[in-house]
C-alpha cells in the first residue's frame, strides 16, 4: 500500500509510511489568491495510487482542511477509476478501473465535539463530517476521537486508535510522575490508560464543595503534596481546563505539573497562557505545534493495520 498526503499533514504521514514500511507521496495542494483550495495528483504519483491501496493521511481541522480532505479523496477516486481525461490531453484520457481501496486516516477529526444534539434543531457536527467523508472513501481511521460514539454505524468500517501508550512512554521517560490525573470525569478513560502502562497511581479531578458558596478541585482519594503530577487529556484547546487544574493541584501541594494531550489545538494564545501554570506540555504530531514532541505515527499505523485485518 502507500500513503499520501496533502498539505496539513505530510510529516505524520511520512512517520506513519516509515512505521508501516510503505512509500509516502506527497500530493499537491495550495490556495488561490482567493482562498479556495487546489489539489492535484502529481503525474509520477498516478501510477503509485493505481498500483496499490492507498491511505490518505488528512486533516479534517480547520474547515479547509475538510475540503481538502474530501477532494483529494475525489481526485484519489478518479485515478483509481482511470478517469483521467484533462483539457490539455496530457498523458492517457482514461484507464481501466482498479477498484476501491482508499483508506482516510484522520489525525485532527475537526467538529469531534459537537458530538451531540444538545438543544433542538443542531447538527450532529462530528456524525455530520463523518458521513461526508464515508460518502468519498472506504475506510477511516480516526486518531482518539473525542466520542467515538459519534462514528458508530457508518457505512463503512472505522477504526479507532489512540496515542496513550505512546503518551505514557514519554512521560515515563521525561518526567517520571507520581501521578497520572485526568482533569474531568470525561477523560478517565484515556488517562487511566496512561496510569497502567506505566504501573503508576491514577485519578481524576472532582469538585468537592467546602461550604455554600465554595467549590474546590481536587484529585479523588489522592493527596498530590511533594508529588510530580500528568495532566492528561484527549486535547487541549484555549488551556482553561488545564490551567485550572494545574491551579488546584498546586494550592493542594504538587511540586510539579505537566500537561499532555494527544491534539495540541492551542487557540488564542493557549501556549503562553500555559505556560503560566504548568511545567510542560507534551503533545503528539496531529496538529502541527511547538509541543508536538510525540509522534502520531505508530498510533495511526495501529490503526490502519486494525481497519485492514477487520476488512
Ligand atoms: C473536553 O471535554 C475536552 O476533553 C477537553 O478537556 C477540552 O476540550 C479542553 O478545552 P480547553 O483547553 O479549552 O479547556
Amino acid at each position: 500500500m502507500v500513503v499520501v498526503s496533502g498539505s496539513n499533514s505530510q510529516s505524520l504521514a511520512e512517520d506513519l509510511a516509515n512505521e508501516l514500511g510503505w512509500e509516502h507521496h506527497s500530493l499537491e495542494a495550495r490556495r488561490f489568491p482567493d482562498s479556495e483550495g487546489y489539489i492535484r495528483i502529481p503525474e509520477d504519483a498516478i501510477e503509485a495510487v493505481r498500483k496499490e491501496p492507498v491511505v490518505l493521511v488528512s486533516n479534517t481541522f480547520p474547515d479547509a482542511g475538510i475540503v481538502e480532505t474530501l477532494l483529494l479523496l475525489e481526485a484519489l477516486k478518479d485515478v483509481r477509476e482511470g478517469r483521467l481525461e484533462n483539457l490539455k490531453g496530457i498523458g492517457p484520457q482514461k484507464l481501466d478501473s482498479v477498484g476501491s481501496g482508499v483508506i482516510v486516516a484522520i489525525p485532527y477529526f475537526g467538529y469531534s465535539r459537537q458530538d451531540k444534539r444538545f438543544r433542538p434543531g443542531e447538527a450532529i457536527s462530528a456524525r455530520a463530517i463523518g458521513k461526508l467523508l464515508a460518502d468519498h472513501c472506504d475506510g477511516i481511521v480516526v486518531f482518539d476521537l473525542h466520542a467515538p460514539e459519534a462514528l458508530k454505524d457508518m457505512s463503512i468500517p472505522v477504526a479507532f486508535t489512540s496515542a496513550m501508550p505512546e503518551i505514557a512512554e514519554h512521560l515515563q521517560k521525561e518526567i517520571s510522575p507520581d501521578f497520572i490525573l485526568s482533569p474531568d470525569k470525561g477523560a478517565i478513560k484515556r488517562a487511566s490508560e496512561v496510569a497502567k502502562a506505566i504501573n503508576k497511581p491514577f485519578s481524576y479531578l472532582e469538585k468537592v464543595r467546602i461550604d455554600a458558596h465554595t467549590i474546590i478541585h481536587k484529585a479523588k482519594d489522592l493527596d498530590v503534596k511533594g508529588k510530580v503530577v500528568a495532566i492528561v487529556d484527549d486535547m487541549i484547546a484555549t488551556g482553561g481546563t488545564i490551567c485550572k487544574a494545574a491551579d488546584a493541584l498546586r494550592s493542594q501541594g504538587a511540586i510539579e505539573v505537566h500537561a499532555a494531550c494527544t491534539h495540541g489545538l492551542f487557540t488564542g494564545g493557549a501556549i503562553d497562557r500555559l505556560s503560566n501554570h504548568v511545567d510542560g506540555v507534551h503533545a503528539t504530531s496531529s496538529l502541527a505545534n511547538s509541543r508536538a514532541v510525540i509522534s502520531g505515527g505508530a498510533a495511526l499505523a495501529r490503526g490502519v493495520r486494525q481497519l485492514l485485518q477487520n476488512q
